[in-house]
């Protein structure tokens, strides 16, 4: 479960991380996005056809940047015909997490279509800004599938940016037909779907076919495809595999995000090359990458290519430096990273092919060793983690913390004085690692949220401790479950 977050957030592309962190600011409600809470939750909903629902936490500054252009497509949306409703539930708020789970929000924000007065529940894949807002609402509350009447039609529907499918049918009823309703209204939100008569009418492809057939266009690789098994489930798998790129571009143009997305939400080894795009030499370094892709094609790996300047939040993430780029960086499909700095462009197939054969070590990151660790609670990173924890004979308490977690900060101070309690206690140590800059791989950790407090006894039992959270309940936490005699040989040098 932890590793399904951290993979999903892992590029903080657009969702911010979904931890049990306190809300430092609230966001003031204003006039046409409705606030919702457990309490008016489902009445609202059930009285509408339709309505969006953003789950957001007051923190998470994706929610910031979002809160003014959702609440302008409101105030637009509010004079649609019908009115189309947009609605928003602080799921940080204790009392609405039930709402949350319900609704499986994994992160935030979370926007989701409600259809039938709550029984149709849909996620919103759209655009994040008002304008795209607006456009994409717009039709997912008119009919799944438009008709294309004229080659005008089709050229404004279709266009070069977007996947967008198409039926081509001798006439509007039967088997087929309805196969395709059913596929359009399942994927709606995720795809445009458009039914014709007529394959003149369509831009690309062979236009004497009468149908039936489905021909996806896509903006990238070879422009359209078409298929003609019409069970709904073969429509959808063709749909899914047709419209992943053979290399996602990740850059700062909305119109690729959905991709991105996509690319993060596979179940694949995610391979991603960030790069300078605008920068000299790049082109070799591409087109060996999209060599590689071809030849890993259906191989259980997805390929991203990220431009440097759309990649910072990938990049604190991973903790990688400009100074490394350009880097190829793996996320395995269990949970692993792997990482290879100043990659050129006749590295990456050997480094592929030794990754794929298992010949490369996992990539924790780490910050750097402190030079002085002086302080009452010692400071753990990654690469001290096996020494300081779980071999240096002590009973360890341990706090994984975030820099920006406000209980972080209270709880700091009260380990501060716990420490200081034992400093002249050799069999006890107190210490933090900062869980955004470090990687976590031990199993016996498992950090969902901020604060986490483990205790490691010196014999090895490691607790999670949920007591209380003032100097007397730790100490005394610690009293009553520290080991007293220490084994001999496992006792290690003072720090
Ligand atoms: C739902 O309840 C909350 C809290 O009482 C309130 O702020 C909000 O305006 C209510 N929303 C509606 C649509 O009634
Ligand atoms: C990318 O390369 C271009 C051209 O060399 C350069 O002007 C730009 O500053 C580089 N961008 C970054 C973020 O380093
Ligand atoms: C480990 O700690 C837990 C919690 O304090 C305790 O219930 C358990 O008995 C301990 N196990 C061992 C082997 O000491």
């Amino acid at each position: 479960m932890a590793k399904t977050v951290s993979v999903w957030v892992a590029l903080a592309v657009i969702a911010c991380y979904l931890t049990a962190i306190s809300a430092e600011e609230t966001v003031e409600s204003k006039e046409f996005v409705l606030t919702l809470d457990h309490s008016n939750f489902t009445d609202t909903v059930s009285k509408h056809d339709f309505i969006v629902v953003e789950f957001y936490a007051p923190w998470c500054g994706h929610c910031k940047s979002l809160a003014p252009e959702y609440e302008k497509a409101a105030s637009i949306l509010s004079k649609h015909d019908p009115p189309i409703t947009l609605a928003k539930v602080d799921a940080n708020e204790e009392a609405n997490k039930g709402l949350a789970n319900e609704y499986e929000v994994r992160g935030f924000p979370t926007l989701k279509i409600l259809r039938n007065g709550g029984k149709n529940v849909q996620e919103y894949k759209g655009p994040r800004e008002a304008d795209g807002i607006v456009e994409y609402l717009k039709k997912q509350s008119g009919p799944a599938s438009t008709e294309i009447k004229s080659a005008e039609d089709a050229s404004n529907f279709i266009g070069d940016k977007k996947i967008v499918i198409v039926g081509v049918f001798p006439k509007f009823s039967g088997e087929e037909f309805e196969s395709y309703m059913a596929l359009a209204e399942k994927l709606r939100s995720d795809y445009e779907f458009g039914h014709t008569l007529d394959a003149k009418h369509l831009p690309r492809g062979e236009s004497s076919v009468t149908g039936p057939v489905v021909r996806l266009f896509k903006p990238f690789d070879e422009l359209f495809v078409d298929f003609k098994d019409f069970n709904v489930e073969a429509l959808e798998k063709f749909v899914e595999e047709s419209s992943i790129p053979l290399v996602t571009l990740f850059n700062s143009d909305p119109s690729n995000h959905p991709f991105v997305i996509k690319f993060y939400n596979s179940p694949q080894d995610k391979v991603m090359l960030f790069a300078n795009l605008s920068g000299e030499g790049v082109e070799s370094l591409q087109s060996k990458y999209r060599e590689v892709a071809e030849q890993y094609k259906g191989q259980g790996s997805s390929f991203l290519l990220g431009d440097l300047e759309a990649s910072q939040a990938a990049f604190q993430y991973f903790g990688v430096k400009e100074s490394q780029v350009p880097v190829i960086i793996i996320l395995s499909n269990d949970g692993k990273k792997f990482l290879k700095a100043n990659v050129e462009a006749d590295q990456i197939a050997p480094w592929l092919k030794d990754y794929k054969d298992g010949k490369v070590a996992p990539y924790v990151k780490s910050e750097p060793i402190p030079v002085e660790n002086n302080q009452p609670v010692k400071v753990v990173v990654a690469d001290t983690l096996e020494d300081m924890v779980f071999k240096s004979g002590k009973n360890v308490l341990l706090e994984f913390y975030a820099p920006w977690c406000g209980h972080c900060k209270n709880l700091a101070q009260i380990l501060d004085e716990v420490a200081v309690h034992y400093e002249k206690d050799a069999d006890v140590l107190i210490a933090k690692l900062d869980a955004t800059e470090n990687d976590i791989e031990h199993p016996s950790f498992d950090v969902k949220g901020y604060p986490t407090v483990y205790f490691r006894s010196a014999a090895g039992n490691i607790t999670a401790y949920d007591g209380g959270r003032s100097k007397e309940d730790i100490i005394d936490f610690i009293e009553k479950n520290r080991d007293k005699t220490v084994p001999q040989e496992s006792v290690k040098d003072e720090l």
